[in-house]
């Protein structure tokens, strides 16, 4: 390891990645139908301020990125890009023509406001391998959304992929008791997952109030965090909500 190397390993040495969803400022775009705010401002000015990588869930109903917003984000910074995705045909295709960095497989339905649960990798085995194939054979990092759950680790590691992202919305949405055994399975999960060779990560619902317990898991590698990031960003601007948000999570470790 050269010095430098070894300074920056010792400055953030159990680092976790922040990768912002940057969705929403679409969805504000595109409540005008125009043009602003524009997600690639979003990503340059994430990239500007410190963030590992942008997410963008391209959605079956387009409701906030579209797909010209896919190649203008990958051009417009040297962030990976994680692509959050449906299982289905068209999303595959769109994937391998963009090549992004990783690509999250999340359950969609359309009627919802959100990707409220995990994806029931367990269920869909059959369904799911020759898409995580597909994406893996084209140098995609491919990803599951999955809920906290032992059952869906073990779908995951039948799939052979190298990392899943753990839904972190119950806990966000519980409190006392309820909240401490959401976080418990969280961390028993990211657990089972790097004991067997899956990278953990996490993300959905997170805040400058609940991120710290998350953050503190040493297992897990990324947070995936966008609607409040993009919420704070209204008040203090994307750059001071990211900044406060890595803040929350360096102390954290
Ligand atoms: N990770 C995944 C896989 C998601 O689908 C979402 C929501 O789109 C997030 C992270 C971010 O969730 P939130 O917007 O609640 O921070």
């Amino acid at each position: 390891m050269t010095a430098s190397l070894l300074t920056l390993s010792r400055l953030r040495p159990q680092s976790l990645r922040l990768g912002v969803n940057i969705d929403h400022v679409a969805t504000i775009r595109n409540a005008r139908g125009g043009e602003h705010p524009d997600p690639v401002r979003a990503a340059q000015i994430v990239a500007s301020v410190g963030g590992d990588g942008i997410t963008a869930h391209l959605r079956e109903d387009r409701r906030h990125i579209r797909d010209e917003d896919l190649a203008r984000i990958q051009a417009a910074t040297d962030l990976p890009l994680n692509l959050e995705m449906a299982a289905t045909d068209e999303m595959v295709e769109i994937a391998l023509r963009h090549k992004p960095h990783a690509a999250c497989i999340v359950p969609e339905r359309r009627e919802e406001r959100t990707t409220e649960g995990g994806l029931d990798a367990a269920g869909q085995h059959n369904r799911l391998a020759p898409i995580v194939t597909r994406l893996a054979d084209a140098g995609i990092r491919v990803s599951l959304f999955i809920a906290p759950d032992p059952r869906q680790i073990e779908a995951a590691l039948r799939l052979r992929v190298p990392v899943v992202e753990l839904h972190t919305g119950e806990y966000a949405h519980a409190s006392g008791e309820m909240q401490a055994a959401q976080l418990r399975r969280i961390a028993d999960m990211a657990a089972l997952a790097v004991k067997n060779g899956i990278e953990a990560h996490a993300g959905h619902g997170l805040t400058y109030d609940n991120v710290a317990a998350v953050a503190a898991i040493p297992q897990l590698a990324e947070l995936n965090i966008g609607h409040y990031l993009v919420g704070e960003a209204i008040f203090v601007g994307l750059e001071d909500a990211v900044r406060r948000m890595r803040e929350l999570m360096d102390a954290a470790r």
